[in-house]
């Protein structure tokens, strides 16, 4: 009988340990394409995740923080129900990451109905944010950076374009957004090519583009793609034809940049983030990032994390480490922050991201290729969202 009590009090002081315990960590559940065609944006955003934890050490308010990482190939439903099983199994009480926009409208009824805050860190079409009132985005939209640089078209001599997107919901918000502005600069949108998404052929797309005499490409490819994109452009002869490629600085991609060789010289884009960026911050980012990753160079994906991870952290500092997914995103709502990138804030009515677009020339310094900015367009809300 003793033996009994004894057992049970054992037992009962092991499950008030466990609770302890659990009220002591908060746990981050991230599901990234660490495999696939968008690997490279999951290597890009669990180093920033790690750099920033390295940084600013693993507790916030008495809480320590511990990162569950699932590998979710860009693919919805893997992604659906691995971050299913961390919110049930694992209880996370954060949940982040989301590498392209297919996945991260997986996620929204998830964290619509267990009222777990969720940051997209990667994934830029304008709508995703409407999608559930938890979602709190640390990346971009498309439309952020394709208005501008449709602004800069229309005032640098560039009257008519094909434009050329992998064919999913970002390119289409790309591209809508592109040809709005610009044909209400008097631009003329000659053609609009798709791309499949999987494994891309760009040829048939660049011949096509080509065969319609334009004065520029608006290119529009994932992250991971720029490389393979202009080495066919290039290889097509398209480079000495004088058509130029423009568009958002996902094809002169920092993580691919430094392959595409000369031809990628002169290419203005339009973007959020350059590893060029010139500030004390981002230098500090750059330098540590490339320390910890065998000399990898930070991307705009990589921003995105670091930055998702700043919110989290400081939202719990805001909470005082309480997890409750409705104190969270309040704390998330409004708070402002330099980034590597420059200054940027969350949105209080839309929880989406306010922030500076570059206008970028590719440019070879030091020996490498780098976004150089030469224009700055202060706090740029989504574009998008304002016309629906
Ligand atoms: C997306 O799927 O939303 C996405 C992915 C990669 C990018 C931009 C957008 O570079």
């Amino acid at each position: 009988m003793k033996a009994k009590l004894l057992s049970v009090a054992a037992a009962a002081a092991a499950l008030l340990a466990t609770s302890a315990n659990a009220q002591q960590t908060v746990k981050v559940g991230l599901s990234l394409p660490m495999t696939g065609q968008q690997q490279s944006t999951g290597v890009q955003i669990s180093s920033a995740v790690k750099l920033y934890m390295q940084l600013h050490g693993d507790t916030v308010a008495g809480k320590k923080i511990e990162v569950i990482i699932k590998d979710d190939g860009a693919v919805p439903d893997t992604a659906k129900r691995q971050v299913q099983e961390m919110i049930v199994n694992d209880k996370v009480d954060i949940v982040g990451g989301f590498g392209v926009t297919p996945v991260a409208l997986a996620i929204g009824p998830l964290a619509t109905q267990s009222k777990t805050p969720a940051v997209i860190m990667a994934a830029g079409t304008s709508i995703i944010t409407e999608r559930s009132p938890y979602f709190v985005r640390t990346s971009f939209t498309l439309p952020q950076s394709s208005v501008i640089i449709a602004g800069w078209a229309v005032e640098n001599n560039i009257k008519k374009v094909v434009t050329l997107v992998s064919d999913y919901a970002p390119g289409a918000d790309a591209q809508a957004s592109f040809k709005g502005r610009f044909t209400a600069g008097g631009g003329q949108v000659l053609d609009e090519l798709k791309v499949p998404l999987a494994s891309p052929d760009f040829a048939p797309f660049l011949q096509r583009a080509a065969d319609a005499k334009p004065d520029a490409i608006f290119v529009f490819v994932p992250s991971g793609q720029g490389g393979t994109f202009m080495k066919q452009f290039t290889e097509r002869g398209l480079d000495k034809t004088g058509i130029k490629v423009i568009g958002p600085g996902d094809v002169t991609d920092d993580d691919l940049l430094n392959g595409m060789g000369d031809a990628v010289i002169g290419t203005v884009t339009a973007h959020l983030y350059s590893a060029d960026h010139q500030s004390a911050a981002n230098k500090a980012f750059v330098e540590a990032f490339k320390k910890a990753n065998k000399g990898l160079r930070p991307n705009f994906m990589a921003v995105g994390g670091y930055d998702g991870m700043h919110l989290i952290y400081e939202a719990l500092k805001k909470t005082n480490g309480d997890t409750d997914g409705d104190k969270l995103i309040a704390a998330m709502k409004g708070m402002k922050w330099e980034s590597p990138r420059g200054p940027i804030s969350i949105d209080p009515e839309t929880r989406d991201i306010v922030q500076n677009i570059y206008i970028r020339r590719v440019e070879r310094k030091n020996g490498e290729l780098y976004n150089v900015e030469f224009a700055t367009f202060e706090a740029v809300k989504d574009p998008g969202r304002a016309k629906k």
